[in-house]
């Protein structure tokens, strides 16, 4: 028996310990062993197969002993240039491949590690009220102070920055997860005034970018004049090309922070494996009929749902509706009474009571049942 004792972490403990949809997932295990038959419309797992020629040419560099070496560690230099030209084309934003773009494992890597570069203990990281559960995670291990500030659901789930106190950094997210909608006009150019007047940091996380719908047209944070200067733009190939547990992502913009998210990985990480740098180039260079069709999949799924709750349904981008729930019903009622499991709004934040997110990111089947279930749970009350 050994007697090691481990000294308590001072890190680990300024971290949750658990996560904001843990009741829930325990509750629906719990009745699923009891033999009730829960539909899980909660969570974005992507069904959909990825990108077909990352799939291709990550076979073939796997396979490939030259790939198979510690890769350099700011991600190649072909890898970087493929990205700044697909920002170009697609967003009309010029990137300088050298300074102005990191190689993540991930956005999720780089929602933390931007909290960790931007602010020290003691400063303010604020977060859009409702957020995306991740974001708490960075102040946490930064020992920085948590402010959120609220989006205004009767102005499209923008923000009133004019209003918003100075910090170290503050965070945004359009297309949003969980509200679903893309940034509303003047949002960006807001940001950046906010950054102009505090001195803070603007970090926006556009991982559903390309997930927009109805002919919207994906559009960039550092397009607005000026962004550069004062932040920088995370970028994920896990939604655009279904390539999620593959964990690539960037960070892009200005270069003082690319910087040191670069040095920060210079000491904590090896770069990307060779094979998923050239399955990411394949992938942005290769025909993108791929992302067409993952927007023309979830847009349908919304359409059904609408359908189904014979109701009008916000869902301008991502792969979620967020929905406000009639007084009477939660979603632990859902669970319970309906057997269809929804995340609760409370996850996402204050403002998130009295909401709840559903995925369309589950299969067909799965969100059909989840609808029917819906439809009958909101029969009567739902206007
Ligand atoms: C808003 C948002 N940002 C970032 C991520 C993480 O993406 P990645 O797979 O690039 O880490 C997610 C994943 O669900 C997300 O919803």
């Amino acid at each position: 028996m050994s007697n090691w004792q481990p000294i308590p972490s001072k890190l680990l403990a300024q971290i949750p310990k658990t996560y904001a949809m843990a009741d829930l997932v325990a509750e629906r295990e719990a009745m699923r062993a009891r033999g009730i038959d829960v539909l899980d419309v909660s969570i974005g797992e992507l069904h959909l197969a990825p990108d077909p020629q990352a799939r291709e040419a990550l076979a073939r560099a796997a396979a490939d002993v030259a790939f198979n070496r510690y890769p350099e560690l700011r991600g190649s230099r072909e890898l970087r240039a493929a990205f700044a030209d697909l920002y170009r084309r697609r967003y009309g934003v010029e990137l300088d491949p050298d300074r102005e773009v990191a190689v993540l494992p991930g956005t999720k890597t780089g929602i933390v590690e931007l909290s960790l570069v931007l602010a020290d203990e003691g400063e303010t990281v604020l977060l859009p009220d409702p957020y995306y559960p991740d974001y708490p995670s960075g102040p946490s291990f930064a020992g920085a102070r948590l402010g959120t500030f609220p989006l205004d659901a009767d102005a499209g789930w923008a923000p009133h920055l004019d209003e918003v106190e100075a910090a170290a950094a503050l965070y945004l997210n359009y297309p949003s997860n969980p509200c679903a909608v893309c940034a509303a006009g003047g949002v960006f150019e807001d940001a950046v005034r906010w950054a102009e007047r505090t001195g803070g940091a603007i970090v926006h996380d556009a991982a559903y970018i390309d997930l927009v719908y109805d002919g919207r047209v994906p559009a960039s944070f550092l397009a607005t004049p000026g962004a550069k200067d004062v932040g920088v733009e995370m970028w994920s190939m896990s939604k655009t090309y279904g390539m999620a547990g593959w964990r690539i992502g960037f960070v892009v913009g200005n270069a003082e922070i690319v910087e040191r998210i670069n040095l920060l990985n210079d000491h904590a990480r090896v770069g990307i494996f060779e094979p998923m740098q050239r399955a990411t180039i394949a992938a942005l260079e290769g025909p993108q009929e791929s992302v067409a069709g993952r927007v023309a999949t979830y847009q349908r799924r919304r359409d059904l749902l609408a359908d189904a709750l014979r109701a009008p349904i916000v869902c301008e981008g991502t792969f979620f509706v967020w929905l406000r729930l009639p007084e009477e019903l939660t979603a632990e009622r859902l669970l319970e009474e309906h057997r269809v499991a929804v995340a609760p709004g409370e996850g996402f934040g204050p403002s998130g009571a009295g909401w709840a997110r559903i995925s369309l990111a589950v299969p067909d089947d799965v969100l059909e049942l989840g609808a029917e279930r819906l439809a009958e749970a909101f029969a009567g009350i739902v206007v």
